[in-house]
């Protein structure tokens, strides 16, 4: 991989190189524009094209995830939408603030606050008080419009499987350190699964929750509470860069995969 350049862009390069794509890299790499003959193909960010604008959305908002999973009768972690204030009318933030603590009451065990349009694990809060409510509200709301809340709960295995148009591409436990969110950002462990009984659920459950929001490339995060596996989210945009430093042959042939279908 070249200097500092992300495994998705040398992916598609490598990729389009192989079967004569020209293909221009714009914006410090977050634009990619590839022609062959009269078909003109863009990538933006880590989106490939694949998936449609409502899916992408819908993935992409965590509420709205689990709406359409728990209407699809694919069990999910519940994820509750509050608009900040930014959005919001005053007197409809102090509502918002009231059915948040509500949900306090409710759940003693506490809840996890987080960006509804997160990625990475930035901003997620454990909260348990209203001081640590408050705090996380004022630390989202400072750079984002909306939050998710759900209830917190003991999550003994987190698994990532990587999905396009039903295939399972990759599927890896995430190993994490000492920190209890999952994301390899805080230095969880990427752990591929080749078989077994986790690895079958997840695939399953991947396959039925990326049918239900109608994505085709994405990645579906599954988590086991109380021995049943639940789907936490999904992602539209299919980044691999940390997976690309312990597994980058996995990762060239998976943006390759689907490069081709959109290709095809
Ligand atoms: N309700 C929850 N209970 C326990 N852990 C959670 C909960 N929600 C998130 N986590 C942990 O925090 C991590 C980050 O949360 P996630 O919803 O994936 O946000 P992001 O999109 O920012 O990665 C997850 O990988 C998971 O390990
Ligand atoms: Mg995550």
């Amino acid at each position: 991989m070249s200097d500092g350049q992300r495994i998705f862009v040398d992916a598609i390069l490598r990729c389009c190189r192989a079967r004569g794509i020209a293909c221009e890299v714009r914006s410090q790499g977050w634009l990619i524009v590839m022609h062959r003959g009269e078909r003109r193909h863009f990538a933006f960010g880590y989106d490939l094209g694949l998936n449609s604008a409502v899916a992408h959305r819908i993935a992409n908002d965590k509420s709205a995830t689990a709406e359409v999973l728990a209407n699809a009768g694919v069990g999910c972690i519940p994820h509750t939408l509050f608009l900040g204030p930014k959005l919001g009318k005053p007197a409809p933030a102090e509502y918002a603030r009231a059915a948040m603590l509500d949900l306090l009451r409710a759940h003693p065990q506490g809840l996890v606050a987080k960006p509804n349009e997160g990625t990475s694990g930035q901003f997620v809060f454990k909260v348990t008080s209203e001081a640590e409510f408050d705090h996380a509200m004022r630390e989202i709301f400072a750079s984002h419009l909306a939050l998710a809340i759900s209830p917190f709960v003991e999550v003994e295995d987190e698994v990532r499987v990587i999905e396009l148009d039903g295939d399972p591409r990759v599927v890896y436990s995430k190993q994490r350190s000492s920190d209890w969110r999952h994301n390899l950002d805080f230095g969880a462990r990427p752990i591929l699964l080749d078989r077994g009984e986790a690895r079958d659920a997840c695939v399953a459950m991947a396959r039925r929750a990326a049918q239900a929001i109608g994505i085709r490339f994405a990645s579906v995060d599954i988590v086991r509470v109380a021995g049943e596996w639940k789907v936490l989210e999904v992602n539209s945009g299919v980044m691999m860069e940390l997976l690309g430093r312990h597994h980058p042959e996995l990762v060239y042939a998976t943006y390759e995969a689907a490069l081709d279908k959109v290709f095809e």
